[in-house]
């Protein structure tokens, strides 16, 4: 049986997992019972999973013939979001809502569990499935390599559903894909004064202003404007009183690059801005550099092999050309080991008011769409088995 004629049998399957899972929502490194119910359905196919990282499950598909291996993830966490799409299988952990669809990425992978469950006397090698927890805080990959989730490993596929995109299409274009998402905070210390005399003082709040406006310059006067990039000062604290010159201001934001080399120059550039602009304006500025998550970057090998697995499970018409993101995803930290892909799944459709961007506490899904997403992830794994061969 071809991957491709099992989207009849599954397909109800998969809505139903999502739901389930969509009623009961965790935060970030408190997925204890989405891990519970993800072993206990992957036990009714006959896959034995095991909790990895803490709050995360990893399972094997062992196919008949020996091989390679690859692996396929889902991300299993929810935001802090209180559900307002008033569904029947709504939220039922108050103030906790999968928002972002993490709950069709663990009911994707379950569906592509059960057909290359069915298929695996076909395959070559070995399929790992990893459940990843805490994507939302770009702490779940990382915690998921070091428990040794990618040893072994020799490609990777995870797919994200998208609002941007039409139901039915799929994006897996090669190259950036998503941005690196590294936060920051900067304290600034000045000397508070009498308002009616700043000279005897030192002014936190005008050396900031100008450390805002200093710090855009990096993004529009030193990077090269083919190469977007992002600095984002979301946070400005400063100031007790109308009188009083602020002694001290904290700011924090955030950083997006598409690649490496940009993303691992920023913190050096800002630090020469931060650094001279405190000397010019007489406070002592710091700046925390805190790394998230790398750019998501699909390599040829990888995409080119998705291509074909949309072309083999779903069809070629359902291939979507979706530009770069500059929202983070820290799938990036597995491409970064082994050869894969990241595939955006669209699930936009006005029928049935799937039009809210994600993290939004009105999103929904098409979720006739997500048996694609199982298909295409089977394909994939099937593919690159074969071909290794
Ligand atoms: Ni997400």
């Amino acid at each position: 049986m071809e991957i491709r004629d099992f989207g009849k049998k599954y397909s109800d399957y998969v809505i139903a997992m999502r739901r389930q899972f969509h009623a009961m929502p965790e935060l970030s490194l408190q997925e204890y019972k989405t891990c519970a119910k993800i072993i206990e359905e992957l036990g009714k196919i006959g896959i034995t999973g095991e909790v990895i990282a803490d709050t995360g499950v990893i399972a094997a598909i062992k196919g008949g013939k020996p091989g390679k291996r690859v692996a396929l993830r889902a991300d299993i966490d929810a935001l802090g979001v209180t559900e307002q799409t008033g569904a029947e299988y709504a939220s039922r952990h108050p103030g906790v809502m999968h928002a972002c669809g993490h709950d069709a990425h663990i009911a994707m992978l379950l569906g592509a569990a059960r057909i290359l469950y069915d298929i695996k006397d076909e395959l070559a090698g070995e399929v790992r499935l990893m459940f990843e927890p805490a994507e939302e805080i770009a702490k779940g990959a990382k915690k998921m390599i070091a428990a040794g989730a990618m040893d072994g490993v020799d490609s990777v596929f995870g797919m994200h559903v998208w609002s941007d995109i039409p139901a039915g299409k799929i994006s897996v274009d090669e190259g950036s894909r998503m941005a690196s998402a590294d936060f920051f905070t900067i304290e600034i210390e000045g000397k508070s004064c009498h308002g009616s005399k700043p000279n005897q003082g030192v002014d936190a709040i005008v050396a900031g202003a100008a450390l805002v406006t200093n710090l855009q310059t990096i993004v529009s006067r030193e990077i090269n404007p083919l190469e977007p990039a992002v600095i984002s000062i979301g946070e400005f604290k400063a100031g007790e009183q109308s009188n009083v010159i602020a002694g001290h201001a904290h700011l924090s934001g955030t950083t997006r690059a598409f690649t490496n080399e940009l993303r691992d120059a920023l913190p050096e550039m800002m630090e020469r801005v931060i650094h001279f602009t405190g000397e010019v304006y007489r406070a002592k500025m710091t700046l925390n550099y805190d790394m998230g998550s790398s750019p998501v970057i699909n390599d040829a090998l990888g995409a080119s092999v998705a291509k074909q697995a949309v072309i083999d499970a779903v069809g070629e018409d359902a291939l979507y050309h979706y530009e770069k993101t500059p929202a983070g995803e820290n799938f990036s930290e597995y491409l970064r080991m082994a050869p894969g892909c990241f595939a955006f799944v669209g699930v936009r459709n006005e029928a049935c008011n799937a039009i809210y961007p994600q993290h939004s506490c009105y999103y929904t899904m098409d979720e006739t769409a997500l048996i694609g997403g199982s298909m295409v992830a089977a394909q994939y794994a099937k593919n690159f088995l074969s071909m290794s061969n």
